[in-house]
Parts: structure tokens; sequence; C-alpha cells
């Protein structure tokens, strides 16, 4: 009978949960800025060269500075070529200085060098390969081109193309190449070979080999594939561009120079990149600006404010060419063609302004310069970049690089920036941070990336988004999008990140030269949930059953579906039991359907997704529920949930919009 007391034991003090009820207004909310999710990218990780941006040969221009000296990196001799860094008499342009010589040596037949690319090439069979590379020498006869495999040998695609080249100038040779194999895996290279004989002087010079495998919407220079569309498949609204840290450089002569990196490839000299590599800039300002188009992202253009990595401030009386810098950059984004910089914008091919509302002045200044760098900038520097930008654009929302919660009166009409990345426990208690605070801010990099307990940077990082860092995300999205009137939108950060190359702990996506490796991580599926569900409006709650946590919630519709909003997630819930949930939306009647998805996750909360497993461990289920007596639709969340309900229009939705309620 022991048995059966415990029983009763156990039935008397199990919680009676009693479900949170939760009542929409039909009105009273906020219109929200329809941009609440984005992303943040910068080179970072090779997130970038090697990334993001498809180009397949690594150090296709042995770019260099004073910090990263240029180097034979990447490239391999064939049949005993010896190849040399040189500096010519006649370089191939002002800012590719460097180039690379294959001498013949005694070495008969074909002859040349091959590529490793990023660590290692995809190759697809059918795929159109466009490659091109700039020749100085006295060359007769013809180059071959082909993708191979490192490990075999095997050819998979090649192609011929008669020599141009000549002994005084340097001259450009493209050409198309399609694989009548795929290769296996992606230790590949691609290889240049010549014919010894043809060759006069013992040598020839080449410089910016560049191949590109097909890109997102066919752009030219254009971003991989498989990356472009598994970030837009989160559904995105917002880009911080171009980075955080890459913009204010090393040293206050070494930062993200935007005019170095426009126009035609051979005017782009590279950058020495603050995450440890020389990066060639092939993703410029106006890759990115593309980008954004493409994917109907509102942009969050920073411009350069006079603080760099090592502490390099500017001092007032110097401060007025950066600021200069900056109009011209705001010009070349969306001024008329008719403007100095919109018309360099329109010869490079673009000749519509891009929409740009939002313009942030640095990066992070509270940090790198320490007391010294932060004052300099509440004394002068933020105040003066403000003045100037809205003295000539007065309809753009300026954004200082901290926030109040950094210690800082943002003069109006000003907006700031906060990140956060944080543990679990600090992404729920972002629930609330923006409740009191009157100025409008952007979340301008946020992710979970520690474990409860963990902190700092050199250890007790996560390797990837965690299922219940995940969580706490959401919950902070949640609050952001409460508070979506002062709210600007929040970015996720760093979005990529190569597998080849740890740099940083947690990224949303992980990738390598072979696509089958690129991983969407738990985080992706909660931002993509949630983005999915875009809101116009948030809704006012007219009665709650009790205070938020372990639930937290925000509700709203989107007028131009004629839809009603409700997104929650469970943190914590007493001895993890689930949350019952009544939720009605007045004015909907009894009968009406809805969608519910719910996103759970693995038993261990720290589980994430392995890129080298495969296995998503978010599961995802989604059900048609219908609303009953009161028009209240009955659901339950278990512990560490992330959901979101939906009302099916009864009517035809006004088809205002474009995907994600963007107005194009
Ligand atoms: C709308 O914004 C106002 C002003 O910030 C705020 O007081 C109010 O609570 C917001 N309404 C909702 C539903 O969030
Ligand atoms: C193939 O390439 C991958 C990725 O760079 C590398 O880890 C692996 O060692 C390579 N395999 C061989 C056999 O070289
Ligand atoms: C090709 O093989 C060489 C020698 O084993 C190795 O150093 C290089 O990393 C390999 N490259 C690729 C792309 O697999
Ligand atoms: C070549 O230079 C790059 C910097 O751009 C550096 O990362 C790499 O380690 C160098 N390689 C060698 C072999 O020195
Ligand atoms: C660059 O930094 C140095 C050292 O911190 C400073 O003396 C100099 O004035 C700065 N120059 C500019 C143009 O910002
Ligand atoms: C989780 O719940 C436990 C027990 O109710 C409580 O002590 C703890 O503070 C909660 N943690 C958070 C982050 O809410
Ligand atoms: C419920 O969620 C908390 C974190 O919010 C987690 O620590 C706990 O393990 C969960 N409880 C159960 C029983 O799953």
């Amino acid at each position: 009978m022991v048995r059966f007391s415990l029983a009763i034991v156990a039935a008397v003090i199990a919680p009676v949960v009693s479900s949170v009820q939760i009542t929409v207004k039909s009105s009273g909310g906020n219109a929200t800025t329809r941009h609440q999710y984005g992303f943040l990218h910068e080179d970072i990780s090779n997130s970038g060269d090697g990334g993001l941006y498809a180009e397949l040969i690594r150090n296709r221009a042995f770019q260099s500075s004073e910090r990263f000296p240029a180097n034979l990196s990447g490239w391999t001799p064939v049949n005993g070529a010896a190849l040399s860094l040189k500096t010519l008499d006649k370089p191939l342009s002002r800012a590719l200085k460097t180039s690379m010589n294959v001498a013949v040596g005694s070495s008969k037949g074909q002859v040349g060098f091959s590529n490793d690319g990023y660590w290692g090439m995809d190759v697809k069979k059918k795929k159109t390969y466009t490659g091109s590379f700039w020749v100085k020498g006295d060359y007769k006869g013809t180059f071959t081109a082909s993708l191979r495999s490192n490990l075999t040998g095997e050819v998979f695609g090649s192609t011929e193309l008669r020599s141009k080249a000549r002994a005084a100038e340097w001259t450009e040779h493209s050409f198309k190449l399609v694989p009548t194999k795929s290769a296996p895996n992606s230790n590949n290279t691609f290889t240049l070979t010549f014919d010894a004989a043809g060759v006069k002087g013992g040598s020839l010079d080449f410089n910016l080999i560049s191949l590109f495998p097909p890109t997102y919407k066919g752009r030219k220079n254009g971003l991989r594939i498989d990356l472009a569309e598994a970030i837009e498949g989160f559904h995105p609204t917002l880009l911080r561009i171009p980075g955080g840290n890459m913009l204010e450089g090393y040293t206050n002569k070494t930062w993200w120079d935007w005019k170095e990196t426009i126009g035609p490839l051979e005017d782009r000299p590279g950058y020495p990149n603050v995450w440890g590599y020389q990066q060639t800039n092939g993703l410029g300002l106006m890759e990115y600006l593309e980008l954004a188009e493409d994917m109907n992202l509102e942009i969050v253009l920073a411009v350069y404010a006079g603080l760099s990595l090592n502490g390099d401030i500017t001092p007032q009386d110097q401060l007025q060419p950066f600021i200069d810098d900056a109009l011209d950059q705001i010009e070349f984004v969306s001024g008329a063609p008719t403007t100095k910089w919109g018309s360099v914008r329109a010869k490079l091919g673009h000749p519509a302004p891009f929409k740009l509302r939002y313009v942030e002045v640095g990066n992070e200044d509270w940090l790198a310069g320490g007391a010294a760098g932060w004052e300099s900038y509440k004394a002068y520097r933020f105040p003066m970049f403000l003045k100037a930008i809205n003295a000539r654009y007065s309809d753009i929302q300026v954004i200082s690089s901290g926030s109040v919660f950094d210690g800082y009166d943002i003069p109006a009409p000003g907006n700031g920036d906060y990140h956060i990345y944080g543990t679990p426990d600090a992404m729920v208690d972002q629930f609330d941070l923006f409740d009191q605070t009157p100025v409008t801010h952007i979340i301008g990099e946020a992710a979970a990336v520690h474990p409860n307990g963990g902190s700092g940077w050199d250890g007790g990082l996560m390797e990837y988004p965690f299922w219940i860092g995940t969580v706490g995300e959401a919950i902070s999205l949640l609050g952001y999008e409460r508070n979506t009137d002062r709210i600007i939108g929040a970015a996720y950060a760093p979005i990529i990140r190569s597998l080849d190359r740890w740099q940083w702990a947690v990224t949303m996506i992980q990738f390598a030269a072979d696509p089958a490796l690129t991983t969407k991580s738990a985080s992706w599926y909660v931002w993509e949930l949630f983005a999915d569900h875009l809101m116009t409006h948030t809704l006012p709650v007219a009665s709650e059953s009790s205070a938020f946590n372990p639930l937290y919630y925000v509700t709203g519709k989107n007028e131009d579906k004629g839809s009603y909003i409700f997104k929650g997630a469970v943190y914590n819930s007493t001895d993890g039991a689930d949350v019952p949930v009544s939720l009605a939306f007045e004015g909907v009647k009894p009968g009406t359907k809805a969608e519910l998805t719910v996103l759970t996750g693995p038993a261990d909360p720290y589980g994430y997704n392995d890129p080298f497993t495969g296995v998503n461990v978010v599961k995802t289920t989604r059900e048609k529920i219908t609303a009953g007596k009161g028009g209240r639709f009955e659901f339950s969340m278990p512990n560490l949930s992330v959901a979101v309900l939906e009302t099916v229009p009864s009517k035809h939705p006004k088809r205002k919009t474009m995907r994600n309620g963007f107005r194009g």
C-alpha cells in the first residue's frame, strides 16, 4: 500500500495548472517597423572571402598590407614550374602591385600552377564556372584551365583558350568551364597550364586569377548560392553593413575604406581584415547593397567615426574629413544619379538610389578606445556626425554605436545601438529591458553564446547555437517586438562562419567548401519562425491571468494579410511542466481557424545542430486549430518551446505587400 499512498501524495502536491488567459485587444498597439529580424555580416571566420563571396580562388591577386605581406599561400607549381612573387615596374594596376611569376625552367610540355581554393572547391557537373586571369609575357599557344581532384588527379572539367598574351602589357583572358562530372568531394583544385615550348623569355607573370561558380541571382562577382539562400531562408528584413569591428580597422590608417571596395576588381587593393587575414574586398559596398536589394533588406549603413581597434582616436580638429567621407558614402548609396557620388554608383550599373533610412556612426565606440574613446565619442564625434548627417539628410535616422545602457544620454534625434552576447538567462532578461526606455534603439548584434553560468571570450563559449540559448534569443526577440515603436530591429551576429576557420563561437549558419556541410543552426529555425510571421502592428492585451514567466509572448496582427498573430516562448516552467494557454483576439469568432507552429528541442537543453552529423535537433510541429467558445484558442506549450499562432484570414488578403510584408 506504500505505493498507493505515495501516488495520492503526488496527486495532492502536483500543481493545479490553470491556463494562461490572454485576451488581445483589437486596437491600441503600435505599427511595427516591418524589419524586426535581420543580421550582421562581416568577414570573420572566412565568412566573406571563402564564404558568402563566391570566388573560388584563394589569394587570387596576392594582395598585401603592412600587416599581411604578400605570399603564395594557396598556390602550387605544376610540372616543375617555379612560382615567385614579383613587384613589376609595370604592375597590373595601382591597387594590385604584386603578381606571380611562373618560370618554365627546363620543364617540357604543360606547365603552370594550381590553386587550393578555400579548403577545397565544390565541383558540379553541367554548372558553368566563369573564369578569368591577367597575364604578361610572350606566349604563343593555348592555356588549359581545369578543375581536378587533388587526391586522384582526375579531371572533372577543362577548357582551352588561345593566348593573347604579350610581352609588354597585361592582357585579360576569360573562359567558361563546364565540368562533365561532379567531384565526389571538395578536395579539388583549379589548375592553369600552358605549353613550355611556346614561352619566350623563360616565364610569364599572372595576376587576378579568378573563378566563380554560378552565383546567387546570377550576379557578376556575386554570392555563393547555397549560403545566400540559407540566409534568405530565414526571411531576414534588416542588414547591418559593413560589419562591426571590420569597419573600425586595426588603425586609423587601415579602417574599412568603402571607396577602396567599389569598382573593377583591378582597382580594389584589399584590406587588412581585423580577423587576421588580408581580405580581397571583392565583397565590397556595392555587393552588400545588391545583397540587400536582392533580399529586400532594410539597410543599416555604418560609417567610420574616428576610432580604430588599436585605440586611435581622431582629434576634433581632424574629424571633418571623416564626416565628409561619410556624407560621400551616404550619397553613393542613396543620392540621385545626378549627384557626384550617385553618378559613380550609376556608372557601376545602379542608377536608381538605394533606399537608406538608417546610418550608424562607428561601432561599439565604448570599447576599443577605452574611456578616452568613449568620452571623445560623446563629447564631439557622435554630435558632429549627427548634426552633419541630419543637416543634409533630415529623413535619415542616425544611430549612435552605444546604448543608454552603456551610459550614454544620446542627444536627440539620435538613436542607440545595443549589443548582447549572453547566456540563456541573460537573453531572457532582455524581455523587458526596453520597456522603460524612451530612446529608440537597434539591437545591432545579438546571440546566446555562453551556457548559464559561463562568461568571457576565451572559455565557456558554446560551439554552435544551442537549444536553451535559442529559446533565450526567442524571448529577447519577443521583448524587442513588444517595444517595436522604439526598437528598429534586431540583427543576429555573426551570421555565418567557415568550419575550417574557427574564430567565433556561435553563428547562425555553418559552412565549408562542400555545400553538404552547410548547416542551419537551432537559432536559424527560431528566427525563421518569428520572421516568417511578420506583424504590421502589435496589439495590447486586455487581461492576463499571470505575469510573464514562464510564458513570454507578444501579440499583434498583419493588416495586409488580415491575420492575428501570437508569438511566444516558455522558459523554466515549474517542474518542467507544459504551460496551457487560452488565447482570444477581440472580434475573432468561434470557428476561426489558425495555424499553430511549435518548436521544441532535444532532451539536452544544450543540444545543437552539429554540421558533422547533420541531425536537426529542432522538432517542428504544425497543426490547424479552431477557436472554440468565446473565440478562444486552447493549446499548450512545453518547457523550452517556441510557438507562433496565426489566424487564417477568412477574407481574401489585401495583396499590398511583397514577401515578408516588405513594401517594395
Ligand atoms: C505603443 O507605444 C506606446 C508608447 O511607447 C506604449 O505606451 C504602448 O504600451 C505601446 N502599445 C503596445 C501595445 O505595445
Ligand atoms: C579533404 O578536404 C577536407 C577539407 O579541407 C580535409 O579536412 C581533408 O583532410 C581532405 N582529405 C584529404 C584526403 O586530403
Ligand atoms: C592538396 O594536397 C596537398 C598535399 O597533400 C595539400 O597540402 C592541400 O591542402 C590539398 N588541397 C586540397 C584542396 O585538398
Ligand atoms: C599568407 O598571408 C596570409 C595573410 O593574408 C596569412 O593568413 C597566411 O598565413 C600567410 N601564409 C603563409 C604561408 O605565410
Ligand atoms: C590617428 O591616430 C593617431 C594616434 O592615436 C593620432 O595621433 C592621429 O591624430 C590620428 N589621425 C587621424 C587622422 O585620425
Ligand atoms: C527557474 O526556476 C527556478 C525555480 O522556480 C528559479 O529558482 C530560477 O530562478 C528560475 N530561473 C530563471 C532564469 O527564471
Ligand atoms: C525547463 O527549462 C529550464 C530552463 O528554462 C531548464 O533548465 C530545465 O531543465 C527544464 N526542465 C525540464 C524538466 O525539462
